[in-house]
């Protein structure tokens, strides 16, 4: 039986998602969204573009929920975007109430699926949707570090003037100002970049893969960014369709790691059929750690308003 995920949001994040997704016939897609219309059409020009492309992804688009009952991914995608000058954390109670609604309405129609959380604040929303639904933690998992670490690999590939595919970044955390990209675990063909650049030059790429969003955020103006983030979300749905055991840096519910009970943060996870499978343990400097821990405190103190 041909897999199925559903696409929350019809937006360019969403939009650009379940392109990503029909164009490598992985699995059909259902694109829900409130917008009368906008889903539907998005679904059709997706199916004229198959025969062109050569793909027989089945896309539908829906104002409803009931065509994603039984999906093995859920994308959540919907909600309103950063502005100019807004931080993540502006948008936490709109989309706290949205994110709310839809985790309900597509959890309790495919109760085993995996639900991927990308509206913004990212952590926040992923505990919010892990409450709606009653899911177990390692079937709620927030998109955020493969992004951030993304944007840092670019820079460095620019930096050192390399091949974006000689590099390899971990960037943890909540996916918000205090991300807390790890320079010791970043590297150029396996070799650490802080034997590559000095501590001013690293010390810029940091500031500006934690300022990735909002650089363009500042540049669009009328939105945020998105051929990254559904590039990136591809990547998570791609680890648990083909049960990949896939080690991505990821937001889930900590139960003790890294010292933290109770919490949504960026932390490298094993991604496969399961979901999250393993969350895996990397050793923190002083340093790092404090950075760290920092920065499940500004998610918590954005959680504690759903609690
Ligand atoms: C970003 O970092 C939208 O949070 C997303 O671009």
């Amino acid at each position: 039986m041909r897999k199925k995920v559903t696409v929350v949001g019809a937006g360019n994040v969403g939009a650009s998602l379940v392109q990503r997704i029909a164009e490598t016939g992985l699995a059909d897609v259902v694109m829900v969204d409130v917008m009368e219309g906008v889903p539907q059409g998005k679904g059709l020009d997706l199916l004229e573009a198959g025969p062109i492309l050569g793909y027989d992804t089945m896309v539908t688009g829906t104002n409803g929920y009931d065509e994603t009952a039984d999906s093995n991914i859920i994308v959540i995608t919907a909600g309103l975007a950063r502005k100019p000058g807004m931080s993540r954390d502006d948008l936490l109670a709109a989309n706290g109430d949205i994110v709310k609604k839809v985790a309900w309405e597509t959890g309790k129609r495919s109760p085993k699926a995996v639900m991927i959380v990308v509206t913004n604040p990212m952590d926040v929303m992923a505990y919010v949707a892990m409450k709606a639904t009653g899911f177990p933690r390692e079937r709620v998992i927030g998109m955020g570090g493969v992004l951030d670490s993304a944007r840092f690999r670019t820079f460095i590939a620019m930096e050192l003037g390399v091949s974006v595919e000689n590099t390899h970044a971990f960037v943890l955390g909540g996916h918000g100002d205090s991300m807390v990209p790890l320079p010791r675990y970043s590297t150029v063909a396996g070799i650490p970049i802080t034997e590559l650049l000095s501590a001013d030059r690293i010390d810029k790429l940091v500031e500006r893969t934690r300022n990735g969003g909002a650089e363009i955020v500042a540049l669009l103006k009328t939105g945020s960014a998105y051929y990254a983030p559904s590039a990136s979300t591809l990547e998570m749905v791609q680890a648990i369709l083909l049960d990949k055991k896939k080690i991505l840096p990821c937001s889930v519910w900590l139960e003790g790691e890294y010292g933290v009970k109770g919490a949504f943060a960026g932390v490298p996870v094993k991604l496969g059929e399961k979901g999250m499978e393993q969350v895996v343990e990397i050793k923190l400097s002083a340093d790092e750690n404090a950075a760290f821990l920092k920065s499940v405190d500004a998610v918590r103190t954005g959680c504690a308003k759903f609690m």
